[in-house]
């Protein structure tokens, strides 16, 4: 501990006649090493984070000089700038053009795209006049970050190696075990067992005084001569651990040509802090001496988790954004955070983090995603940005070992934006048969072909796949279990999503006015008409080729595929709790506009509603819908009718049991009935002035 007091009270031996001073650690905290425990002082842990990661990439890929200055460009915007370009105060917020001029010979290299209809992404070099026909792929980025993964690992003993990859450019390490194998080796002496068995005596100390921390960035103790007085077992421990990410980091620059940054603490957040402390190609460890010090001088909003709006509401309440100030607030003061966040913040500030490091794969989703300027406005236009998400998620799945069923997602979902609503569609993966991009592929036209359907799909602005539900080692054609939807994973589809409008009206309201959208649909006649025919084609071959998959599938699979819709929701927020640090950044918005939490490129929804228009008109009476309506929307309704009937026939062809449906519950159809809601133009109310409004943008 960084107390001097720990260092003046350490035990002493009362058996022994001369008094050895003791270490302020037991045998059982030295032997907790082995098991990786989490609460024992001495464990070991290391980050180590890569310099300017993508910009390295492109450094390494082409050859180029590393001292030159070079920047990775999305766009119009850069999204990575290596060290030597950073000398010229070049940074994440300007553009090309900007960039350009404070540093006349940067180096741009534009981000692979995925060109409309391609099958792969590739280097294109004009990518940044493309922004409407072209997506950013991050693949070659993902590649290199695997290789480092993999050459991280086998720089590590197989046996005594846990690593957790944090995100496409940071690993944690938790050294702990490798640690104590090399402290038994180097100091004989902790071998033995301890005095009387007992494992809560205390250590010897440590024959060294001196250690050698050669050149890494020592954190200080704030006090004169705290800095190397009477080394520990916990300061022996940080020593192996930083010697040991020294030789990680020099493999890795030796077999891949990239540098990064360490940092080595006790626990995950220090280590984290600390890699970040002095860069580039450097490592800085925090010994538990230098804690209190170290973090007394930050602002807590450079913590994980408190950078975000956590930590700003931090500092309302609290009129500081210091550590060394929140740490005169009591823990009961932290509360007013609430009971598990204060809690967690008032030891996360003292240096406590006892959350482990976990090597299983990160990845529980996928996301690929687009947003369009200028919008989109057909089925088709929809289906060709489609197949680039099938493919690009497809490859993803492909090196997640989803072909030899090492992991595989259960589901995959469409989101959809126009104005200012996102629409979601969900779809079961059918789990007795090899997945491939065909039928990703498949599945996503048919989930755009409902939202199509469905009515005022047109024009918009966004559009991603993504697959979730990830699962490790799923078995093909074993038993009945895994082609099923689990309970909750079934619940969650069925209620989790709800359909609510941006201002948070409530699902009913929704759908009322939806029925506008279909009629609204038919604006543009003919034109809307085949995109509907193209959808419904679409949703019948999709029907049509799952009853075949079906019929030759002894042990069946769910089909029902969930109509929901969410308002004022992006992918990124339903996506969150299934955090993939893959996705970071995966985004086509322009880079400026980006901040590191944001995993997509949607906007933030408009705060209101659509504006509503009334506009009181001459009428004709719909016997159908036993109303009067507006004259001049009666070609509108009638169509409205022919969409309504079709859908519904469409509907009821899906719904009919079949061997493998029947029985099984699956969400009711909506219908027409006028009780739950008049067609456009049947009132004068709020409903028809949207519909309106929505039909004027389309057109
Ligand atoms: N990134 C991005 N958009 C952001 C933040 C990060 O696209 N808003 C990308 C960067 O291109 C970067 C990678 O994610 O290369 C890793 O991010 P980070 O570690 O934060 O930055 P680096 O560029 O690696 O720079 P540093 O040396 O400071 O780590
Ligand atoms: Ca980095
Ligand atoms: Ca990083």
């Amino acid at each position: 501990m960084s107390s001097p007091a720990a260092f003046a009270s350490s035990p002493l031996s009362v058996t022994s006649p001369r008094r050895i001073p003791k270490s302020r650690f037991t045998y059982k905290q030295l032997h907790q090493l082995k098991s990786y425990s989490t609460t024992t002082p001495l464990r070991a842990i290391a980050h180590v984070d890569l310099d300017a990661f993508y910009a390295q990439c492109e450094t390494v890929r082409l050859g180029i000089d590393p001292t030159k200055p070079l920047a990775v460009q999305q766009w119009q915007g850069l999204i990575a700038i290596n060290y030597p370009a950073r000398a010229f105060g070049l940074n994440r917020h300007i553009t090309s053009a900007e960039a350009l001029k404070l540093c006349p010979d940067l180096i741009m290299q534009h981000v692979a795209t995925w060109k409309e209809g391609d099958e792969k992404w590739a280097y294109h070099e004009d990518a940044f006049t493309h922004i409407a026909t072209h997506k950013v792929s991050l693949d070659p980025y993902r590649m290199e970050s695997r290789k480092i993964l993999k050459c991280i690992k086998e720089a590590l003993p197989e046996k005594e190696q846990r690593v957790e990859k944090a995100s496409i450019d940071e690993v944690f390490m938790d050294l702990s075990a490798q640690v104590h194998t090399i402290l038994l080796e180097r100091y004989p002496e902790l071998q033995g067992p301890p005095p009387y068995d007992d494992p809560t005596e205390y250590l010897p100390k440590p024959p060294t005084t001196v250690l050698d921390w050669k050149a890494d960035a020592l954190v200080g103790t704030g006090t004169e001569d705290g800095e190397e007085r009477d080394p520990d077992w916990d300061d022996v421990c940080l020593v192996i651990a930083s010697e040991i990410v020294r030789d990680v980091r020099a493999k890795v620059k030796e077999v891949l040509g990239y540098t990064c940054s360490g940092g080595v603490a006790r626990n995950k957040m220090l280590a984290k802090l600390g890699s970040g402390h002095k860069k580039p190609n450097q490592q800085t460890v925090i010994r538990n001496r230098a804690v209190q010090h170290f973090l007394g001088e930050m602002k807590f909003t450079k913590i994980r988790m408190l950078g975000g709006k956590l930590g700003d509401e931090a500092v309302s309440m609290f009129g500081t954004d210091t550590v060394k100030e929140l740490l005169n607030q009591p823990l009961e003061q932290l509360k007013r955070l609430g009971d598990d966040t204060g809690s967690w913040l008032y030891s996360t500030i003292r240096g406590e983090d006892n959350s482990e490091v976990n090597p299983r794969t990160q990845i529980k989703s996928m996301l690929s995603a687009k947003s369009f300027r200028p919008a989109i406005n057909s089925f088709e236009q929809g289906v060709r940005w489609l197949r680039i998400f099938a493919a690009d998620i497809f490859s993803r799945c492909v090196e997640e070992g989803v072909l030899e069923n090492k992991r595989r997602p259960r589901t995959v979902n469409l989101h959809h934006r126009q104005g200012a609503q996102t629409r979601s569609r969900q779809s079961p993966i059918p789990q007795g048969k090899p997945l491939s991009e065909a039928m990703l592929f498949d599945m996503a036209k048919n989930l755009l072909a409902q939202v199509v359907v469905d009515g005022r799909a047109w024009p918009c602005a966004n559009l991603s796949l993504s697959v979730g539900g990830f699962e490790d080692g799923v078995q093909n054609n074993k038993g009945i279990g895994g082609f099923l939807v689990r309970g909750e994973e079934a619940k969650a589809m069925n209620n989790g999503e709800k359909d609510r409008m941006p201002s948070g009206e409530p699902s009913t309201k929704r759908r009322k006015g939806e029925k506008g959208n279909i009629a609204n649909f038919f604006g543009a006649r003919d034109e809307k008409r085949r995109d509907f025919d193209a959808a419904r084609a679409a949703l019948k071959a999709h029907r049509e080729s799952t009853k075949d998959d079906s019929e030759g599938d002894e042990t069946g699979e769910v089909r029902s595929e969930v109509d929901s819709e969410v308002g004022n929701e992006s992918p990124a927020d339903t996506g969150r709790q299934d955090y993939s640090s893959e996705e970071l950044y995966n985004d086509d918005t322009p880079p400026s506009a980006q901040k590191p939490s944001e995993t997509d490129g949607f906007d933030p929804p408009p705060q209101k509603p659509p504006k509503i228009h009334q506009k009181p008109i001459e009428t004709f009476f719909c016997p159908r819908c036993n109303a009067h309506l507006p004259s001049t929307e009666k070609g509108e309704h009638d169509d409205f009718h022919y969409a309504m009937d079709l859908s519904k026939e469409i509907r009821q062809e899906e719904k009919k049991p079949t061997p493998t449906n029947a029985g099984r519950e699956t969400p009711v159809p909506q219908k027409s009935s006028r009780k739950r809601g008049r067609p456009p133009g049947s009132g004068k109310d709020a409903r028809k002035g949207q519909a309106k409004l929505m039909f004027g943008r389309s057109g």
